[in-house]
């Protein structure tokens, strides 16, 4: 079944998560290049900042140039910013209004009680997704959620129906509480939990990594599509091996190592294009970090990268540090 979020038809029911700090413009075009998601978020952006004039998003830097669809996540615990923010995001021609409901950071929840705070608090969720639909007009509006605040209140259900009968076009829910964090095992039975209360597509989030952890989400929850997150971030070609496996045709290979290697590079020169050097450099370091995750090599690998000082000396690790088909085979032997 394809996915539907209000008027938008998804080409695939695999969506790229909104990574703060990662999923900036450039990389979302390497994702793009690699087919098979069929949404793709930006990373979160501070209605009230924004609104306000207090901070330049930097988070939008590209929205105007880039492919459609494109959902852009907004934060804050107001309705006004939300709803004039959304009103921005239609101008600037964007394909879905997001709402995070599930930041777990200290600074977010606690200074601003913004994010997974608000998880507390199903009827000003309610209000927030009703401010965001009436600045969005017909543009749909999607909220993301976790499971609750913490592990002794879990709210999703009640968040999620509040969400959904005030206008949310679509529910991703990760399967944990923000106490959790990033690192326990996802409670997929409570996404499923979910999707059993809502009429609105649910998305699923958490742990997905491959063609068979997405096939299991679905198989288990029942949702109608699934998020990635962190597995795009060393596998940006994973939405395109996703899909496939979803729509049941061939899984197409993952890159060799040497043409991983020219993707980092091709990064990084795009980074510096935009950022110059060596702050562009300095930006790439995160990004290197996550390339080769769990492959042999890939610790010393990282520790050097992430001190490159600048384009020579990022190159040169490369050309140094990158595994190579070779050196692969030998760690095996
Ligand atoms: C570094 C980092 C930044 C994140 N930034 C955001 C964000 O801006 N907005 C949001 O809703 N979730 C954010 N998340 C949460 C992810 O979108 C996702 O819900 C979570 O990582 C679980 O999915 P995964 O197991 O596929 O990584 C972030 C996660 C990480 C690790």
């Amino acid at each position: 079944m394809p996915l539907t979020i209000g008027s938008l038809e998804l080409e695939a029911p695999v969506l790229a998560a909104p990574i703060a700090g990662f999923s900036d413009f450039i990389f979302r075009g390497l994702v793009r290049e690699f087919g098979g998601c069929g949404l793709i978020y930006t990373e979160m952006v501070s209605a009230g900042g924004w609104i306000d004039g207090r901070i330049e998003p930097r988070r939008l830097r590209g929205v105007t140039e880039e492919p459609r669809p494109l959902g852009v996540q907004l934060w804050d615990r107001e309705e006004r910013p939300i709803e004039e923010a959304a009103k921005r995001l239609v101008d600037l021609d964007i394909s879905v209004v997001d709402l995070n409901f599930g930041c777990p950071k200290k600074r977010i929840m606690g200074k601003h009680a913004a994010g997974a705070q608000l998880l507390r608090d199903p009827a000003t969720i309610g209000r927030l997704v009703a401010a965001a639909v009436r600045g969005a007009g017909s543009t749909p509006v999607t909220a993301k959620i976790r499971l609750g605040p913490t592990m002794g209140m879990r709210t999703a259900v009640a968040v999620a129906k509040a969400a959904a009968d005030n206008g949310a076009q679509a529910v991703t829910v990760h399967g944990r509480t923000a106490d959790q964090g990033y690192g326990s095992p996802c409670h997929r039975q409570e996404i499923g939990e979910v999707v059993d209360a809502v009429t609105v597509p649910v998305i699923a989030n958490g742990d997905i990594c491959d063609p068979e952890s997405a096939r299991k989400t679905i198989e288990e929850t029942g949702a109608a599509g699934v998020m990635v997150a962190r597995a795009a971030l060393n596998k940006p070609w994973v939405f395109s091996q996703i899909s496939a496996a979803l729509e049941g045709v061939e899984i197409p290979p993952a890159p060799s190592l040497d043409e991983q290697r020219t993707l980092l590079l091709r990064h990084h020169a795009l980074v510096v294009d935009r950022e110059g050097d060596p702050h562009g450099t300095v930006v790439m370091r995160k990004f290197a970090c996550r390339y080769l995750a769990g492959m042999p090599g890939s610790r010393t690998f990282r520790q050097h990268v992430s001190q490159a000082a600048d384009t020579a000396d990022f190159r040169r690790i490369v050309a140094e540090y990158f595994p190579t088909e070779e050196s692969q085979v030998t760690q095996a032997a």
